[in-house]
């Protein structure tokens, strides 16, 4: 492809700058995921990241693969769709990854826990398991005996609980080393390089970093999450902002609970190797990754009304992370047509980086690489809120 010419044109006359088929700004892991759909349909692809001076959300992230929990404000049909035609994806997604990198990422399809404890909050869980088998959910009610069998952990003031069969989880941080792991030595990950602007001219982006180095594409991604902000002239910003999310990493004995458990205010999800992370606080347009303590006590709080023994367990780790939101909860994917050719976003996955990574790069790819737009992303136009 055009890429690759450039590239040897660039080597041929020993200058330091490279052109690719494709550049993908951002490096979490809607970026790196797309990165590798397109490396297997052969393309020339750059993944250029930030590093810890924009720090991506998936490595604050808790992992759920929850579409029977993440809703959203518009677009909920679409949305709920998407996840979980996303999480039919990644138990193959997460085996060839697993192979491919030599790194065990900690799927687990075991299904997730909603507890109530008193009868409003059971009254929600009903109405919620009967909109989601609507919607072709494989959601049930359990009592707090029934759930007690699953999970012996719960706690006695479990009423009823949501049991979302095939919601499942990950580790985020394993899988974003499984994917650089994976990538490494077919795709270009330029590290710790801030992306200042890009510029086309004759049919092909220059992107310049913060170092003063430029990059050549014939195509540009823009995944960057909440610091998409204004890099490409000619094209409207993308109304992407942070929502900020605390949560913390407990040591838990290993096999104390093996499920996601989601209480009012809190949820716990236990890893591989006895870490549970607890989350998460949403702080609308904070951008800042200060963590409070009171904060990070109520979520304990709130946890340990539904699996009692986190109370005890010793805290290893807190963090914040900035989730991309956008106004209606929706990622917005594909070419925006307000701005010039060849330029695509994979923006906003706000609650849902994890579980919408697979769905998300499958029909990115096919966009990108020329095989027309994509019905599944339809309703995650970028043009929307153009028209909005
Ligand atoms: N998906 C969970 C969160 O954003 O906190």
């Amino acid at each position: 492809m055009a890429g690759a010419i450039l590239r040897r044109f660039y080597k041929s006359i020993n200058l330091t700058r490279t052109g690719f088929d494709i550049a993908i700004v951002g490096g979490g892991i809607i970026g790196l995921t797309l990165a590798r759909a397109l490396r297997k349909e052969h393309a020339d692809v750059a993944v250029i990241d930030a590093g810890a001076q924009i720090p991506p959300a998936t490595n604050a992230a808790a992992g759920m693969l929850a579409p029977s929990f993440e809703g959203a404000i518009a677009c909920e049909d679409a949305l709920y769709a998407f996840g979980a035609r996303s999480l039919g994806m990644w138990q193959e997604f997460a085996a060839d990854l697993q192979d491919e990198s030599g790194f065990s990422i900690d799927y687990r399809a075991d299904g997730i826990l909603g507890v109530a404890f008193e009868e409003a909050q059971a009254r929600r869980l009903a109405m919620e398991a009967e909109a989601l088998n609507a919607r072709g959910g494989a959601v049930e009610l359990l009592s707090g005996n029934e759930a007690r069998r699953l999970e012996p952990a719960l706690s006695e003031k479990v009423a009823v609980t949501l049991h979302a069969k095939h919601d499942a989880q990950v580790d985020p941080r394993k899988t974003i080393l499984a994917l650089r792991a994976a990538l490494a030595g077919n795709v270009e990950q330029l590290s710790a390089h801030r992306v200042e602007c890009a510029v086309r001219n004759n049919s092909v982006y220059s992107i310049t970093l913060d170092n003063g180095d430029y990059v050549e594409a014939v195509r540009l991604v823009i995944a960057s999450g909440a610091a998409a902000g204004a890099l490409i002239k000619g094209l409207p910003p993308p109304p992407v902002y942070p929502v900020k999310g605390e949560a913390a990493a407990f040591a838990m004995p290993e096999g104390d609970f093996r499920r996601v458990v989601r209480a009012p205010g809190a949820y716990l999800c236990p890893k591989m190797g006895g870490r549970l992370v607890l989350g998460a606080t949403e702080r609308d347009g904070c951008s800042d990754y200060e963590v409070d303590d009171a904060a990070i006590a109520a979520m304990v709080a709130n946890g340990a009304a539904a699996v009692p023994a986190i109370a005890g367990y010793r805290e290893i780790e807190r963090w914040a992370g900035l989730r991309p939101a956008t106004p209606d909860g929706a990622p917005i994917l594909g070419h925006d047509c307000r701005g010039p050719d060849g330029v695509f976003l994979a923006l906003g996955h706000y609650r849902n980086g994890i579980l919408l990574a697979p769905a998300s790069a499958a029909a990115l790819a096919g966009e990108i690489l020329g095989h027309g737009p994509a019905a599944e992303i339809a309703a995650f136009r970028p043009e929307r809120f153009a028209q909005a």
